[in-house]
């Protein structure tokens, strides 16, 4: 399994966009995800709600549920046969969380938005991943992707220079474009939508899944908790409530 973890404690930089894509590229390809939502906003989990039945599966996890009787690590429990793990994060996330919800992660992907305080954010997202998560940059984890991009453009200029001197791979460069808008309002992903209308915004996607499909799996004993962070825990898909949709959520109540 892969665990790709979506994470800047900006707000809208593009992280849902980005996990949500990514969940349904997954699905179209025929590799079980599952995809978790750990902002209370619920964004993931709303977009998931409104996908057509016949749409390729997604397994949902609302992370942010609190409730009395389900503890933490019951509520992120990830069904065992998942192939793709999608993590969803919210802003104004606490770097002291970091090493949690990295735990494990064969990717970390940081969207960032060409803007003077995007790009100094950025800077102290991966100056916390480095240091408080202690992921090494030879381990090759983190990568950028430059989001709602207008090439010619001053700030783009500088957001990618910028990026150069942290030695952190851009593995992406989204342009601004209304069928992100479009596929949140949906349920939908660019890869299920009118190949015509979204050709240009996929073939930016193609070296971010080419980087992905290069990282390592995690090896996962079948039955057996695979993941050990606290934040994930691998599980048979009877043992969560929910099925290979948006309802996980409805179990935990
Ligand atoms: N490349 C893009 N082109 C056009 N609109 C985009 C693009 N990326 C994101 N958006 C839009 O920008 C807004 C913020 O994006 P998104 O919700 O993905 O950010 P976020 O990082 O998840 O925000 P939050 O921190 O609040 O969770 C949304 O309305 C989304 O549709
Ligand atoms: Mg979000």
């Amino acid at each position: 399994m892969q665990k790709i973890v979506v994470l800047n404690p900006k707000g809208g930089s593009g992280k849902t966009t980005i996990a949500t894509n990514l969940a349904s590229y997954f699905a179209v390809s025929g590799l079980q995800p599952t995809l978790m939502d750990l902002d209370a906003q619920g964004s993931s989990m709303r977009w998931l709600g409104k996908r057509a039945k016949g749409q390729p599966a997604i397994h949902g996890i609302a992370g942010y549920e609190r409730n009395a009787r389900v503890t933490r690590s019951f509520a992120t429990r990830v069904p065992l046969g998942t192939e793709r793990l999608v993590v969803d994060t919210a802003a104004a996330l606490e770097s002291q969380r970091l090493p949690d919800i990295t735990h494990n992660a064969t990717a970390i992907l940081v969207p960032v938005l060409p803007s003077d305080i995007d790009i100094h954010a950025a800077a102290r997202c991966i100056s916390d991943l480095l240091l408080i998560a202690k992921i090494r940059r030879d381990e090759q984890r983190i990568a950028v992707i430059a989001n709602r991009v207008k090439k010619r453009t001053l700030v783009f200029r500088s957001l990618m220079k910028f990026l150069e001197t942290l030695h952190i791979p851009v593995v992406a460069t989204l342009r601004d474009s209304q069928n992100y808008i479009r596929a949140a309002e949906s349920g939908e992903g660019l890869f299920e939508m009118k190949p015509y209308l979204v050709r240009e915004d996929l073939e930016q996607w193609l070296p971010l899944v080419g980087w992905l499909a290069q990282r390592r799996p995690l090896t996962i004993e079948p039955g057996t908790p695979a993941i050990t962070s606290r934040l994930t825990t691998v599980t048979p898909l009877g043992a969560t409530a929910g099925s290979a949709s948006p309802a996980g959520r409805e179990g935990f109540s």
